[in-house]
């Protein structure tokens, strides 16, 4: 542990002993260049090694954070963004390093932190890790005080070694693996999710302290990535399930439910709290102590006014969905239905939490890619290329070094097929309107190809854009979700380097963008 760290661990949050004696793996120092994010040190910044620091305030906390992972400050979003990029584009010339460059703005998800807990004050964020294991964002957010929902040991060990104490993490896998039971255990980790009675037997056997919440299963049909075939318990199945917690004497605390991600539906989260009620009534019925939490899992759109999401989400089986509910929309429907189905007078002491990922994580990254080759689709060609290019209409494909192997696994895993946009337009459109850009495109149209072998790594085809050369970038905002999460560096490519701004901003309103 970096003594930055330990500092922080000593004077705010848990005992160091503690997090050596329960959680020997979460002891790895946090070192930005060697962070899970890839982040790079940069060279004008000393990373801190020498005297412990000050901390007084949250405040202080932050700022040493931003020192030790070289997080540069910026006032306004697209002005750190740009100046990043830049300073990469010069950087990348010298070295001879190519890599696609990711620029992450921590001022983004500080703004949506601030909106939470503007709009949901009563609703306790529980960041959910898998969405971006990144190490300097999960750093910040447990600096400001967020909470962690953790799917593995991994993300386990990651959000711990930021300082957080476990109290502040929910094992939120309805399935776990008996060693990252044991693990949790030690780790002092209490709170977990469930939905089975093998699960039951499990926690039971390995991790007896647990404090239970039953994973219901909603109508999850609202919803872009729905989990119900997977997750969730029936609700004819909970009186047995309360009652085998009984009978293992395992202590169930509330419920959980996940609508799905990439909600476009609010009423979901309302019939969803409806069956948490319903639920705590049954546990009354079969004599179980009151229960005294709701999780209304995730589900909530990462929208900003900041960004500009250029992109197509659809479902997993391919069909285009609306565009989702507001984030001020889904949370105006959650107030009302606590109000309605949990009256303060009756529930006094509820605890509601939640589990956002996308929310905090997709317009924190911006990417840039570069073109490293390109192959002009001639009109009168033979190639085997759909959409041969035309006197009127230029068609190109373009290679560039990154892709579905890459960040871009959003494509399969995410429904969510990112645009790319010239440099000039992204830094000089801040509007909001995907139309206004595609009727503005140059007649040439590009398809664009990650780097690897593979013809499957497609980002996206004939896409209306001026002609590009080789050794110029594209952009794509809000690309922090469930993309570099999940990236490979398949064929030998190389993931993306990343750079951290902090910018200011004005928190963000009630906000429809295109497609989130
Ligand atoms: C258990 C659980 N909680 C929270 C999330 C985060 O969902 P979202 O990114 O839609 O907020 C997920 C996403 O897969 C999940 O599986």
């Amino acid at each position: 542990m970096s003594r930055f760290v330990r500092a922080i661990a000593k004077k705010t949050m848990r005992p160091l002993s503690r997090t050596i004696v329960t959680a020997p793996s979460a002891r790895r120092s946090w070192i930005p260049g060697q962070s899970h994010s890839n982040a790079v040190p940069r060279k004008e910044s000393s990373l801190r090694s020498g005297s412990e620091l000050n901390i007084a305030t949250a405040a202080s906390h932050l700022s040493a954070v931003d020192q030790e992972a070289g997080v540069v400050p910026a006032v306004s979003h697209k002005s750190g963004v740009k100046r990043e990029f830049e300073q990469w584009v010069a950087f990348s010339e010298k070295e001879f390093d190519e890599r696609a460059i990711f620029v992450k703005d921590l001022g983004v998800v500080d703004r949506q932190l601030q909106r939470w807990r503007r709009t949901l004050p009563d609703v306790t964020p529980f960041y959910a890790v898998k969405c971006s294991p990144d190490q300097v964002l999960i750093a910040s957010l447990a600096m400001q005080g967020t909470n962690f929902d953790c799917a593995s040991r991994k993300e386990i060990e990651l959000v711990l070694s930021t300082g957080a104490q476990p109290e502040r993490i929910v094992f939120a896998n309805p399935v776990k693996s008996v060693g990252d039971l044991r693990f949790a255990s030690r780790a002092g980790i209490r709170m977990m999710t469930f939905d089975n009675e093998e699960e039951l037997d499990k926690i039971a056997a390995h991790c007896p302290k647990a404090k239970l919440l039953l994973r219901l299963l909603p109508d999850d049909t609202g919803s872009r990535l729905p989990f119900g075939t997977k997750f969730g318990a029936s609700f004819e199945l909970t009186p047995r399930l309360m009652g085998r917690c009984t009978e293992l004497g395992l202590q169930l605390i509330g419920v959980s439910f996940h609508v799905g991600s990439g909600c476009y539906d609010a009423t979901k989260f309302t019939d969803a709290i409806k069956l948490c009620r319903d639920a705590f009534d049954t546990a009354a019925s079969i004599g179980l102590p009151p229960l005294t939490m709701v999780d209304i899992g995730g589900g909530f759109p990462g929208s900003t006014s900041e960004t500009t999401t250029r992109a197509i989400a659809s479902t997993v089986t391919g069909v285009e969905t609306p565009d989702e509910a507001s984030f001020e929309e889904l949370a105006h429907e959650v107030r009302n239905a606590f109000d309605r189905f949990f009256p303060s007078s009756d529930f006094p002491d509820l605890r509601r939490i939640a589990e956002p990922g996308r929310y905090f994580g997709h317009a924190f990254g911006t990417l840039f890619l570069r073109v490293q080759g390109r192959r002009l689709v001639e009109s009168n060609s033979d190639d085997s290329v759909e959409g041969k290019g035309t006197d009127e209409c230029k068609r190109f494909l373009y290679y560039m070094n990154d892709g579905v192997y890459g960040s871009f696994n959003c494509k399969l895993y995410d429904a969510y097929h990112p645009l790319p946009v010239s440099v000039e337009d992204y830094f000089n459109n801040c509007s909001n309107e995907l139309d206004e850009l595609v009727t503005d495109a140059p007649p040439s149209e590009g398809t664009f190809f990650g780097p690897t072998c593979d013809s499957l790594d497609k980002l996206v085809e004939n896409h209306p854009i001026r002609e590009l050369q080789v050794g110029e970038y594209v952009a794509f905002d809000d690309m922090g979700a469930y993309t570099n999460a999940a990236a490979t560096e398949f064929n030998g490519c190389r993931l993306a380097v990343t750079r951290y701004i902090r910018s200011l901003g004005p928190v963000p309103t009630a906000n429809h963008s295109k497609h989130n």
